[in-house]
């Protein structure tokens, strides 16, 4: 029977948890974007806090309603990568959890053009160049490293289709290693999968260096409720 007595796993914590898509903007009126629906965000942000924590969820382009009016919930928006990296950034240093369940582009408009982008006669179709957005996970993970302050606890997301190749667990493990972070969860997606659904399949990654043996998975098929309670409870394990 569980003690009456015990403290909620992440008593007295501060976890931040990033959620949503980033928008990256083209013009005044165009952006490009992705398709993340920002639930699985909120439900970790749910369950970290129903945990006994204190949370900031920074979020992005979502679906659904942010938990706005929620105890022990605050709400910070950002659109772009770049301002996401910012409110991270200023946020990541003070918390003991970080989770990044944001699906952040991976590239951004080079220019931004402050007119809306007009057809012309000459019949010529538009090129858009793109460059790299910055890598707040990994960069977070370097922080830490070289500043030795920073989450306890740094938690990323995969999302991977796979490849002819390798299967999305082993390109999951690799993207552990790269990154850096303590704990990767593997969503499997494709056009039906995951994204904007409620049920999910996930598997937790922990990393070697915590684990000190192989790195372990933890595979779970159900809700996005119950997956974040999966997550925040490997999380709370290793701070
Ligand atoms: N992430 C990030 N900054 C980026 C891109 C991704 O912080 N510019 C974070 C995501 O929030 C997620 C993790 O990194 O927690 C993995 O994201 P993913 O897109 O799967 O990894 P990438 O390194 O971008 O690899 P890929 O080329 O497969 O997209
Ligand atoms: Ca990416």
């Amino acid at each position: 029977a569980p003690d009456p007595q015990a403290q909620p796993a992440l008593q007295g914590r501060s976890v931040v948890v990033t959620a949503g898509g980033t928008r990256e903007p083209l013009d005044p009126v165009r952006y490009l974007g992705n398709r993340s629906s920002g639930k699985q965000g909120i439900a970790l942000a749910e369950s970290a806090a129903a945990a006994g924590a204190q949370v900031h969820l920074i979020a992005g382009i979502m679906d659904v309603e942010a938990p706005e009016h929620v105890a022990n919930i605050t709400v910070e928006r950002i659109e772009t990568a770049e301002q996401l990296q910012a409110a991270v950034g200023r946020r990541a240093p003070e918390a003991d959890l970080l989770i990044m369940a944001a699906a952040v582009a991976d590239f951004r408009p080079t220019s931004y053009a402050a007119q809306k982008i007009k057809k012309t006669e000459d019949g010529e179709n538009p090129v858009i160049t793109l460059e790299r957005n910055p890598d707040i996970l990994a960069e977070t993970v370097q922080n830490r490293r070289s500043a030795g302050t920073g989450p306890g606890v740094v938690v990323g997301f995969a999302a991977e289709t796979g490849s002819a190749e390798a299967d999305p667990l082993q390109l999951a493990q690799a993207k552990l290693l790269r990154k850096g972070c303590d704990l990767l969860v593997l969503n499997q997606v494709g056009e039906t999968l995951v994204f904007g659904q409620d049920e999910t399949e996930i598997h937790i990654l922990t990393s070697p260096t915590l684990a000190e043996s192989s790195a372990p998975v933890t595979t779970l098929r159900g809700t996005k409720h119950q997956a974040a309670e999966a997550i925040i409870s490997a999380a709370a394990a290793y701070l």
